[in-house]
């Protein structure tokens, strides 16, 4: 891209950017996404760091706000206004004692990436002044990590989601296949051969604002939404969600990053010079290790496990390249998801990543997380390649995912076909991470 055309972009970047900030945080998508979101915050600030280093400590302190008191952070934090009382209604989560007094938010978590966010930022400030943002932020992200072993951490050693949100990945097909598995009461099954299933969209919010052909389906929603009814009446509680276990999954996604953030959470430490609580460094050992589990040499892929199930969720998606941004496998299994990327019939396309590989049968190259390409998904997978010292594959998914973006515009995702845009316009972590992308 010459010069020009990547001013272009910047500016198309930080318009959106400025047309979505509320102030002390931004959010994903001004009609869409009215609230603040955990990773969606984290991944902006990685953006922000490289126009105004305060602003981008801004953002990730008003995270701290939501906080729960057990240490959990929340996937969204709503804004209070009554016209969101719906959602605020939807989830409750004042009915868990640890949710902070005052600030509605969600009973659920959400990718960590806090800390490498954190850390990012840190990578722009002084030393002095970044010690005091490490200082002010640690306890917090120690508290967060501690929270996930404390509440949901497995004998392998791996992190258990309870809900496709904590995924990042909402419809991903290995969590629509598992939900379909576990949680799939037989009302759903009339819904979803009878010609209700369509009434649906008259309480969805999202399919207001786009096609439906772009968001999952109504019956996964639907089957998405009793899921959450069931963990809100348990109160949030992770020791009465995993005394019955309904469905738990030791998501792939979420524990590469996971690694990674455990990494990220070390550096900040010793940086400071706390060293980190003994028992977390055995914890962290363990979620390194834990994460060969989720290897299946028959098909040469990762997965996905699903507790209840004992078994991997083979259905493969964009997660199985993950584990090359939490860099705890070998330089030939790194070489091996490499081989997965360059093969059209998994994740080579016209436009990078697919979020499911093009022969797969949910292969769907507008919806959501069943085919698009997603911006954040290639910034992870681009710093993990530069970490494994693939800097060619490393360069050219910059430059692809970069020449995807210019030519449609900040959306939420891109049909790896042909780059046409879906979702959301002026989609906060697309702009965001342009910028960090055209800054390297
Ligand atoms: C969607 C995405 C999720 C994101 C949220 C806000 O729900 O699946 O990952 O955090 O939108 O952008």
């Amino acid at each position: 891209m010459d010069e020009e055309a990547s001013k272009d972009l910047f500016d198309q970047a930080l318009k959106v950017l400025h047309g979505n900030d509320r102030g002390k945080y931004i959010v994903p998508a001004g009609d869409l996404y009215p609230h603040q979101w955990l990773w969606d915050s984290c991944f902006i600030a990685i953006g922000l760091r490289h126009l105004d280093s305060d602003r981008a400590q801004t953002e990730l302190k008003s995270l701290l706000r939501g906080q729960w008191a057990n240490g959990m952070l929340p996937h969204i934090i709503f804004n209070p206004h009554p016209r969101h009382r719906r959602e605020h209604r939807l989830w409750q989560s004042w009915l868990n004692p640890h949710a902070p007094n005052g600030v509605i938010t969600s009973g659920l978590t959400q990718p960590p990436m806090l800390a490498e966010a954190v850390v990012r930022i840190g990578q722009k400030l002084k030393p002095s002044e970044r010690r005091t943002w490490y200082g002010h932020m640690y306890p917090h992200l120690l508290a967060y990590h501690q929270w996930l072993y404390q509440d949901r951490s497995l004998n392998s050693g791996l992190i258990g989601l309870v809900h496709p949100y904590e995924s990042g990945l909402d419809n991903s097909p290995p969590w629509v296949t598992v939900v379909r598995q576990r949680a799939w009461p037989w009302w759903l099954r009339v819904l979803e051969f009878s010609k209700l299933a369509s009434l649906v969209n008259v309480v969805r919010r999202d399919t207001r604002h786009l096609p439906p052909g772009q968001r999952m389906n109504n019956v996964e929603a639907v089957a998405y939404w009793n899921l959450l009814r069931k963990l809100r009446a348990q109160t949030y509680d992770s020791q009465a969600i995993f005394k019955k276990p309904k469905l738990i999954v030791e998501d792939l996604a979420f524990n590469s990053i996971f690694i990674r953030a455990n990494q990220r959470l070390g550096e900040i430490a010793k940086f400071i010079g706390k060293p980190l609580p003994a028992d977390l460094v055995e914890n962290m050992q363990q979620t390194e290790a834990g994460l060969e589990q989720l290897w299946d040499e028959a098909s040469g892929q990762y997965y996905s496990y699903s507790f209840g199930d004992g078994g991997l969720i083979r259905e493969p998606s964009i997660a199985t390249l993950l584990p090359l941004y939490a860099g705890c496998i070998s330089k030939e299994r790194a070489a091996h998801l490499v081989s997965l990327m360059k093969k059209r019939s998994q994740f080579r396309a016209n436009y990078p990543v697919p979020s499911v590989p093009i022969g797969s049968e949910f292969f769907d190259p507008h919806r959501y997380w069943q085919g698009p390409a997603w911006v954040n998904m290639n910034w992870l997978i681009i710093d993990g390649l530069k970490r494994y010292g693939f800097i060619d594959e490393a360069q050219d998914l910059r430059d692809r995912t970069l020449k995807m973006v210019a030519k449609s515009g900040c959306y939420e995702y891109f049909s790896p076909l042909d780059a046409t845009p879906a979702g959301a316009a002026n989609f906060s972590w697309t702009a965001a991470l342009t910028i960090d992308l055209l800054k390297n």
